[in-house]
């Protein structure tokens, strides 16, 4: 009996230690979260829309998060596809700013009073390119880089296919080329709009529409990114794609067997913009990251992935295998007539209900 109890007594004493023990470790654990988030509450945190290449985009991220202790959460999508997304959150907006990416949907973006304005103290040290940009959306975006329309092909492919060498944009309208050019949906993608645009102010509005009806009968697929179709040429999977030059470049820097064309007609070109989304949530930490994105060290990183756009910081680098935009044949671009909202709206659903709408 008295050996019973003393067990009792023991196993109480072991269950209450137990107890005690698992609620402290319990209580230390939620004091821990507690204040995990209280000091990432104390950093702060940045929704990053991001519409650059890929790893230029983690780049930026990763680095921002590193030397700032922000929490940065990014979601990276084409130019056409972001602009729609922070279009359709505008009443709840999730984003907080929005980086890279052709400027006319960040135009576009602007006019529809989706971004806001920002003067950065970064500005002085920008080229005048990235300013007027910024001018024409009454300082709601502002340029990081830019970069020259052409297209690449697969030299391989294309011997082996017996298909002549392409230089000019009219090239791409040869029967011969029928099953091998790829390009993206101008709706996703912003290098697709600037082609489409492109197109019209070197042919007129008729003439150009019957280029784009001519290249679909030549397109294998339209792709959602505007880089996809020079990934495809440099896997084999097209001879052709139309893409920015410095896309190209980065496959044929790579080691894939890519040619770089600046068409000899003339081409257009984008400027990459970034914006701060209206009533950001987390207003301090996105200005933070835009003065820095617009620093010279910061575009120089651009490197490190093999990112050859035009930088806007007059003091970043930039490599010898760049394409260089003062010996190709550049369009006067209209940013302010394309990047306009009606005029995009417009061409789009042109394109949609003239071209894409036909048989491939
Ligand atoms: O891949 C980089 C890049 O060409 C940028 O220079 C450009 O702003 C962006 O991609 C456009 O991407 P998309 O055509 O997918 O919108």
């Amino acid at each position: 009996m008295k050996q019973n109890t003393g067990k009792k007594l023991y196993n109480t004493g072991k269950k209450l230690y137990k107890n005690l023990t698992s609620s402290f470790l319990v209580g230390m654990l939620t004091l821990a979260v507690m204040l995990g988030a209280a000091s990432l509450e104390a950093k702060g945190k940045l929704s990053y829309y991001c519409s650059a290449q890929e790893d230029w985009c983690q780049l930026m991220a990763r680095t921002f998060e590193k030397e700032t202790g922000i929490n940065v959460n990014m979601t990276r999508k084409s130019s056409g596809e972001t602009f729609a997304q922070i279009k359709a959150e505008a009443r709840n907006p999730k984003g907080d700013i929005w980086w890279g990416g052709t400027g006319d949907p960040h135009l576009q973006a602007a006019e529809e009073k989706l971004t806001q304005a920002y003067s950065s103290p970064m500005n002085a040290k920008l080229n005048d390119w990235a300013l007027s940009q910024s001018a024409s959306a009454n300082g709601k975006t502002i340029g990081i880089y830019s970069g020259a329309l052409g297209y690449g092909y697969n030299e391989k492919l294309l011997q082996k296919n017996n298909l002549p060498v392409p230089s000019c944009w009219r090239d791409l309208l040869k029967p011969a080329y029928k099953g091998h050019v790829q390009m993206a949906n101008p709706n996703s993608s912003g290098t697709a709009y600037t082609t489409l645009a492109t197109i019209v102010q070197l042919f007129g509005e008729t003439k150009g529409f019957e280029f784009m009806k001519g290249l679909h009968r030549n397109i294998n697929q339209y792709t959602k990114s505007g880089s996809a179709p020079i990934k495809a040429a440099a896997r084999g999977e097209t001879t052709i794609g139309i893409v920015f030059m410095h896309d190209a470049v980065k496959q044929a820097v790579a080691g894939f067997p890519i040619k770089v064309v600046a068409p000899c007609e003339g081409t257009g070109y984008e400027i990459g913009s970034m914006s701060i989304i209206k009533d950001a949530r987390n207003l301090r930490e996105a200005k933070m990251f835009y003065d820095w994105a617009l620093q010279a060290d910061v575009q120089s990183m651009a490197l490190q992935v093999k990112a050859y756009q035009v930088p806007s910081n007059k003091k970043a680098k930039t490599s010898k295998k760049a394409p260089d935009l003062s010996a190709i044949k550049l369009i006067d671009y209209d940013f302010k007539k394309y990047g306009n909202s009606a005029e995009r709206r417009r061409l789009l659903k042109k394109w949609d209900d003239e071209v894409k709408s036909l048989a491939l």
